[in-house]
């Protein structure tokens, strides 16, 4: 039972992805295994995921097995695991929009190989579910590589914002081809939207008024050093501010976003989020959360879900828009709610219970 995987864009999250994959080979079927949200998921285990396939355009990944390429400069998230050599050659994909003007010259474009059929690799690699790292900002690359995907006859996990599979003609198109897409920017396992939406929520249902709210986000890596470029960032402040707004049924003053690169974090990333509001008698109240955590094994803690769970549509001929699954695990989904209504629905998915 082997999911076959690809990636585009070996970055951070691509390195804590493959390593969890290694972390978390022999775990047996508890109930409870520390970081995995599902240790068997209708049948599937983390160790069922083989990646068969990896594209990039950086100099220090492009022609390395991915098992290298994911601790190639500039890549500096945390190393918890030893990967052995996977077969698997990270090939070169085309650049397009990929790198804004701060990643331009950060990431050393490969200039000796042109790039290669997409379309074919995957076909060739046999790529069941195609998992999208690239950086924020990359509409046209994004794209591009979407359709490349269809016709591969793939399934699509989009994990940044630009929106594919909340979008819904795009979704359409996905199901049309008998093909089904989760997205859109993952809500990391203990990130700051997912903290932020239930804080919300949990004010509201206790009534208490909103009356504003802030979230402010530094890191170091070359994902917040690229989000500098604030032209970059429409889709992902939509999709960071749209998670917190449906949990709010009044409008509220809010400022959610990425804030900052600070170079000495590395792939730390510190979150304030900042509410105020008033209860009875018109009292106030303020919470302040700081959240501090490694960014990209948060967001693998659930992209190792989302595989599986597009590995799982396949198999039951589900296509389109995974409902749940996208509501469970991306901040942009194509139905937003709260998480707890998330997490029940995704339960009910993989149960067979609902049909997405
Ligand atoms: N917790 C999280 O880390 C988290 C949560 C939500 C969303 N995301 C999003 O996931 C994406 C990946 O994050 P990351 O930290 O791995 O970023 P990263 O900068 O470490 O990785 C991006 C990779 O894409 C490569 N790339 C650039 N242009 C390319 C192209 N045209 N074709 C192929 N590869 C190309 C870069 O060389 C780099 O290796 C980002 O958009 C990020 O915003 C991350």
């Amino acid at each position: 039972m082997t999911i076959k995987v690809a990636i585009i864009g070996v970055g951070n999250c691509a390195s804590a992805l493959v390593q969890g994959t290694r972390y978390y080979k022999d775990v047996k079927d508890e109930e409870f295994v520390p970081g995995l949200i599902h240790a068997n998921m209708a049948g599937y285990r983390v160790k069922d995921v083989e990646f068969v396939s990896a594209f990039d355009v950086d100099e220090r990944k492009v022609g390395k097995d991915l098992s290298e390429a994911i601790f190639a400069f500039p890549n500096n998230t945390r190393k918890f695991s030893d990967v052995p050599k996977l077969g698997v050659m990270v090939k070169k994909g085309p650049v397009m929009d990929g790198l804004g003007k701060y990643l331009k010259g950060y990431v050393k474009v490969n200039e000796g190989d042109k790039p290669v059929d997409i379309t074919k690799e995957l076909k060739d690699s046999g790529a069941e579910v195609v998992v999208n790292y690239l950086p924020v900002g990359s509409e046209q690359a994004v794209r591009w590589y979407a359709e490349r995907v269809m016709e591969a006859g793939c399934a699509f996990v989009n994990c940044m914002p630009v929106f594919i599979a909340s979008d819904p003609a795009w979704a359409k198109r996905f199901a049309e081809k008998g093909l089904p897409v989760a997205g859109d920017d993952v809500m990391s396992q203990l990130g700051a939207t997912v903290l932020h939406k239930t804080l919300a929520k949990l004010l509201v249902d206790r009534g208490v008024k909103v009356n504003e709210t802030y979230q402010l986000n530094i890191g170091g890596d070359t994902d917040f050093l690229n989000m500098l470029e604030e032209q970059r960032l429409i889709s992902k402040r939509i999709s960071k501010t749209s998670a917190v707004k449906a949990m709010i049924p009044y409008d509220v003053p809010l400022r959610i976003g990425p804030s900052d690169y600070v170079p000495f974090l590395d792939n730390k990333k510190i979150c304030y989020v900042y509410m105020k509001g008033e209860y009875f008698g018109g009292t106030p109240v303020q919470v302040d959360v700081k959240l501090d955590v490694w960014d990209s094994p948060n967001s693998a803690g659930v992209v190792i879900d989302v595989i599986r769970a597009s590995k799982i549509a396949f198999d039951r001929g589900i296509s389109g828009q995974l409902t749940s699954p996208s509501a469970f695990a991306f901040k942009h989904p194509p139905e937003q709610m709260p998480y707890e209504t998330a997490k029940r629905r995704f339960e009910e998915f993989i149960e067979g219970k609902r049909e997405r």
